[in-house]
């Protein structure tokens, strides 16, 4: 019968379902068509896939050729169904004869002279095909990928004849073995690196500690950039679970040295003349933007009002839920992302108001529609709001050691396994009841904390964010009980609130 059956994997957000791959030879006028919903790329498969065999050393059918890539309503895109065609069709041609081909799952595009080329997207297809137990068969230069997933049966190929050879167990391919994951370990930056700035680097220890979101706020030249693209270095590494969820993104994004830097905390910092669809994720087959590479790690957006306004609001949805769905005409995908923000901004147009070393010159409208750049609700969402101000030349000259990162991130990793230990997640997540539960509030401390939101104004969601900041002070001092003083500290950042009265 000269019916083959091969399988394979689309992608579809972090999903890769499984995609049947089946070429039937039939007499006839010689043609090929590819059905189920293949786009562009698949459809140009057609001659790839041909020059590949012929270049290869095999004959290209001269029949009617059917490929049918099922389910039939699931989007396919990319060059990656190459390979699977192409074994298909040496299959129905009885060109080889692969009695275990059923035990495979194929993903590579091929050149016109036969070499497999790497696929985007290859991790997520690596980790499914690992929990069909099958084996996979893939191009060379996606093995740093594929070697990140534990216990995988799998064979990187250089070209078709290698993929071919395996099959009719002339000669067998390599099995893959796993590589070794890193923290990359040449640091660059280090938050000793800044001089003084005391209570912006407290605040930068308190939302790693917590997974609190953190706004920057002041003067030009203050340090504000420079601190904040040192947080990731007191974020302590991501587990193995977190590392493999972020490192599908990149896959999918089809980025580079994923294994190199496999335990470290993303930060993205994406440019605020960024498009909404790059920071959220489009496209006609809904690609991840900035905010799901940013998943478990950092966000940092400088410049904040720079940015435009209706791309800001379509954070706070992710901000709030840590996902992202996507709706195009022919899919919905979801996105994980969730991820922390830090962003900067002067406080006004010319950028001095509040500082002590020049005086600013812009009026209140001015001033009041350069903070409206901001919406309440985003605000809102930032917990820890701060005032970086300028240091004086004594600070500034001064040769002192500074606290390094490294201490900063131990005292971090351990408020973070406290509250790992006592609600199985970090402060920022916990949500209602939560609340309630862990972040028990003496008489005192209750009534200081009521007085403050009348003062400042504050929604039930800010309420509720003090509280969470609160609990991650006394964590970091390893107290189990939230005192008064760790609610002051905690109303302090909420600085902003000041500046938009
Ligand atoms: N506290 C500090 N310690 C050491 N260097 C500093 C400090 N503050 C500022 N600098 C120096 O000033 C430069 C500018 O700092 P940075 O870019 O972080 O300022 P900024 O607050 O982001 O300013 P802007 O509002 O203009 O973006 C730094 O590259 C650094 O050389
Ligand atoms: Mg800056």
């Amino acid at each position: 019968m000269s019916l083959a059956t091969v399988y394979s994997r689309a992608q579809l957000g972090i999903e890769a379902p499984s995609v049947t791959v089946e070429v039937h030879l039939s007499q006839g006028l010689p043609s090929l068509s590819i059905v189920g919903l293949p786009e562009a790329a698949v459809k140009e498969s057609k001659d790839r896939v041909r020059s590949a065999i012929i270049n290869s050393g095999f004959q290209f059918p001269t029949k009617r050729i059917t490929i049918n890539l099922a389910p039939a309503d699931l989007p396919k895109e990319g060059g990656r169904y190459d390979l699977p065609i192409a074994i298909g069709i040496l299959l129905a041609s009885k060109q080889i004869i692969a009695p275990e081909v059923l035990e495979y799952e194929f993903a590579a595009e091929l050149s016109l002279s036969g070499k497999l080329r790497p696929i985007k997207g290859m991790l997520p297809f690596a980790i499914q095909c690992l929990k069909s137990s099958r084996s996979l068969i893939f191009a060379l230069k996606n093995q740093e990928e594929v070697a990140l997933v534990p216990n995988m049966c799998a064979y990187s190929a250089k070209n078709l004849q290698e993929v071919v050879l395996h099959l009719s167990r002339t000669q067998l391919l390599n099995k893959l073995t796993l590589s070794e994951k890193q923290m990359s370990t040449q640091r660059l930056l280090d938050l000793a690196d800044v001089k003084g700035q005391f209570q912006a680097k407290r605040a930068l220890e308190i939302a790693a500690a917590g997974g609190h979101n953190l706004l920057f706020v002041g003067p030009p030249g203050t340090g504000k950039t420079m601190l904040a693209s040192r947080f990731n270095t007191i974020l302590p590494a991501l587990t193995m679970d977190e590392a493999l969820s972020t490192a599908m993104i990149a896959s999918i994004k089809g980025m580079s040295n994923i294994a190199e830097r496999f335990y470290e905390r993303p930060f993205r910092a994406p440019h605020h003349t960024s498009s909404a669809i790059s920071l959220v994720g489009g496209g006609t087959n809904p690609k991840p933007g900035e905010i799901s590479l940013a998943h478990n790690g950092v966000l940092f957006l400088d410049e904040l009002p720079e940015f435009d306004r209706h791309v800001l609001e379509v954070l706070r949805e992710p901000l709030e839920s840590g996902t992202i769905i996507i709706s195009r005409a022919n899919a919905q995908v979801e996105y994980p992302a969730k991820f922390q923000l830090i962003a900067a901004m002067n406080p006004c147009p010319c950028g001095f108001l509040g500082s002590q070393v020049k005086s600013c010159k812009d009026t209140d409208v001015q001033i009041k529609r350069y903070q409206q750049k901001l919406s309440g609700p985003l605000l809102d969402r930032i917990d820890l709001q701060v005032e970086v101000l300028e240091v004086d030349h004594h600070t500034l000259t001064n040769i002192d050691r500074q606290v390094s990162s490294a201490e900063i991130k131990a005292r971090v990793t351990v408020a973070r396994a406290r509250q790992l230990k006592r609600q199985n997640k970090i402060n920022a997540e916990l949500q209602g009841k939560e609340i309630d539960q862990f972040c028990v509030l003496g008489n005192n401390e209750r009534l200081l904390l009521a007085d403050a939101i009348q003062k400042l104004g504050l929604s039930a969601r800010g309420y509720h964010r003090i509280l969470k900041i609160a609990r991650t002070i006394a964590d970091l001092e390893t107290a189990d009980l939230i005192s008064k003083q760790h609610i002051q500290e905690a109303i302090s950042y909420r600085k902003f609130e000041r500046f938009r009265q």
